[in-house]
This record gives C-alpha cells, structure tokens and sequence, in this order.
C-alpha cells in the first residue's frame, strides 16, 4: 500500500509514518516545516518540502497513492482568534487543495484529521460524534467546514472516508519551542529551564490527553480496514479527564521540579470542560487507552531531557493585537 501523508514531518504525521513503514508498506510524505522539523521524517518516506496549498505539486506528488491521511495545519486553537487569517487558511484551505488532488487522483480512501475543538462549549460532558458543532474559534470553525466539505466531496465522487477527532495528545517529537500551542511540551521546556509553567485563567479546565502511539493505532486501523466508511472518531482515552492543574503537577513530579505555577487572566474563548467519549473508537476501532498520562509525561521528558530545553520561537505574526491579545503573546512572556 502506497500512504500519502500531509505533514509528515510534525508530531503525528511522523509516528505514523513510521507505522506504516514498520508495516511494510510505503509512505510518500510532504510538509513546509512550519512547524514540524525534518529530524523527524523516517528515511524510507518519500519527502517533499511542500506547502498543501500548492495544488498542482498535490496532484504531482499523490500520484498512484492508496490511501490519503491529511494532518498539515497549524492548529493553534486559541491563537487562532489573533491569526484568524494565516491560521483558517492553513487549515481549511491547504485541506480544499489536497482534497481536490485526492479526487484528481482517485485515491480510494481519504482520511482527515479534525481536532475537539469543533465541539466548542457544550451543556453535556462528554462530547460525543453525533453532537451540534459549536466551535468557539476560528481554527475550530475550519476544521469543522473543511470536515463538511470532506464529505461532500467525498460522498459525490464514492471515495471512503473518515473523519478523527484527537483531544490532546502528548508524546516525544511534539513541537516545544511554540509559545502558542501543545501545553504539555511548553510546560516540560520552561521547567527544564527552571521556570515556572504558565497556566491561563484558574487551572481547573477539563481536557482529556491521549498519549500519540494510541492515536497511531486508531489510524492505522482506519487505514488498513475496509469496513469502515463515512465516520466520525472522537481518539483519545475518557477514563480520566485532567485539570491543568493536575497536568502541571503531573509534569513537575516527573521532572523533581518544585511547582509554584504563575496564573494569567483566561484566554478569551477559552472552552473550560473539554472532554470526549471514547465509545465509538473502542466499539468500531479496538480503542483501549495502553498508555496512561505519566507514562506518556515521563516519554516526552525523557526526550526532552535528552534533546536539551530550546528557546520559544514566536515566528507566527500576531495579526490582531488589542487588549484582549493575552499579554504572554504580546510580550513574549512563555
Ligand atoms: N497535537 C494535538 O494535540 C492535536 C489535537 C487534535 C488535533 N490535532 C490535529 O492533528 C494534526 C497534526 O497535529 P500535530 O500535533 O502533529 O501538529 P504538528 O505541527 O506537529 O504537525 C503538523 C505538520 O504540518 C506541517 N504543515 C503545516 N502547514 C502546512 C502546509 N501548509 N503545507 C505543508 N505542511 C504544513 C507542519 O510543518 C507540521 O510538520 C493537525 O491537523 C491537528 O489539527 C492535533
């Protein structure tokens, strides 16, 4: 099987390519860098340094691919509300490209991954597949139009596909010199700096964290099987939901840190429980959370300590800058 993956050389895109090398089968993979780095691409993948937006090279390289998993984007949930024009075209665009070279190619599966952000605040906890999408941000927002003209698309031209719908996830090789994204990376780098981590708003917000090589298997399953058509997956364990706070203490406990956290004002939009069911992927996928939030903690600190700590890079343009831009981004505060 011939896998074509869109930002192979991020956090996920890259444990999955590596899956499916390990599996025997063949990955062409392309990415820009924003934000992911080439250390991360396994050898065998077929690399390209590409934007998705550009459609001709999508057509180019997808040719004679199986399968399409599409993960480019920048996701950067709350900051999206300061970039809504870079972060939305980064998301729903590039998808409206690669999907477009899917259909040109006739690629029999199309695969896309979403984000829990399309849930927004909801009055039932915890979010399940079939609810009404609220989405409380413009990276959301996207991410839910380009899931609806996945399927259309889709639907029209009879090409398989499925929708993920991953909560946090945490793991080796996630970006952690992004001020503005991926909580636990941010934490890890500013305590192996002796810095204390920086928490928006009072720490009791609710979110479930899924450990990547988790995520992996729900994917491959979707890759690999047949039997499964126009779905929607929440990914991601609902054994536990997490605090900020608990996270930070689970963090600091790895690394021996002794934690006294610096509150800031919330962030605007900010959804406070974020927490998803896993019934679906368990009953159609074989879910089953394998790896709990410590083991998956000590992974990323074991790396990071091995990588050494880096220096945030504040390389995205803030384009909206008022007085409700949080004062860590505007003053380069994480
Ligand atoms: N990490 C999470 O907690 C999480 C949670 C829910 C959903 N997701 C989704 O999972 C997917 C992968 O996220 P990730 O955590 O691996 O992020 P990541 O930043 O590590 O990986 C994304 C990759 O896409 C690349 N990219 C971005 N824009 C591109 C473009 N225009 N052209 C080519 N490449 C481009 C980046 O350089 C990066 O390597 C995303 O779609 C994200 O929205 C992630």
């Amino acid at each position: 099987m011939k896998v074509f993956i869109t930002g192979v050389a991020g956090f996920m895109g890259s444990h999955l390519a590596d899956r499916i090398i390990e599996n025997g089968d063949y990955v062409v993979g392309v990415d820009n860098l924003i934000g992911g780095d080439i250390d991360n691409v396994n050898p065998k993948v077929e690399f390209y340094n590409e934007d998705c937006d550009n459609l001709e090279k999508m057509v180019e390289h997808m040719k004679g691919c199986d399968v399409v998993f599409h993960a480019a984007c920048t996701a950067h949930d709350g900051f999206s509300l300061f970039s809504p024009y870079y972060i939305t075209k980064n998301t729903f665009q590039i998808t409206m490209s690669v999907l477009s070279a899917a259909i040109q190619n006739k690629i029999s599966k199309f695969i896309y991954c979403s984000s829990m952000s399309r849930y927004g605040e909801q009055e039932i906890l915890p979010f399940t597949e079939d609810m009404l999408c609220k989405p409380r941000v413009p990276y959301g927002a996207a991410k839910y139009a380009a899931e609806l003209v996945v399927q259309q698309i889709c639907d029209l031209n009879n090409v398989y596909f499925n929708i993920i719908v991953p909560h946090n996830i945490i793991g080796p090789r996630q970006c952690a010199n992004d001020p503005f994204r991926n909580v636990a990376a941010i934490m890890i780098n500013r305590m192996l700096q002796g810095k204390q981590p920086v928490i928006y708003g009072d720490g009791e917000q609710k979110r479930c964290f899924s450990d990547i090589e988790d995520v992996v298997f729900c994917i491959e399953q979707l890759i690999y099987r047949s039997d499964l058509n126009r779905e929607i997956f929440n990914i991601g364990p609902d054994e536990e939901f997490v605090t900020i706070n608990t996270l930070a203490r689970t963090i600091a406990d790895a690394l021996d840190f002794e934690l006294n956290p610096i509150y800031v004002p919330q962030r605007p939009n900010e959804v406070k429980y974020a927490t998803c069911s896993s019934d679906k992927a368990r009953k159609l996928l074989g879910y089953s959370t394998k790896v709990t939030l410590e083991e998956g903690i000590r992974r990323m600190v074991e790396e990071r300590k091995k990588k050494g700590p880096v220096e945030f890079d504040y390389h995205y343009d803030i384009e909206i800058v008022n007085d409700k831009t949080p004062k860590t981004w505007v003053d380069r505060l994480i």
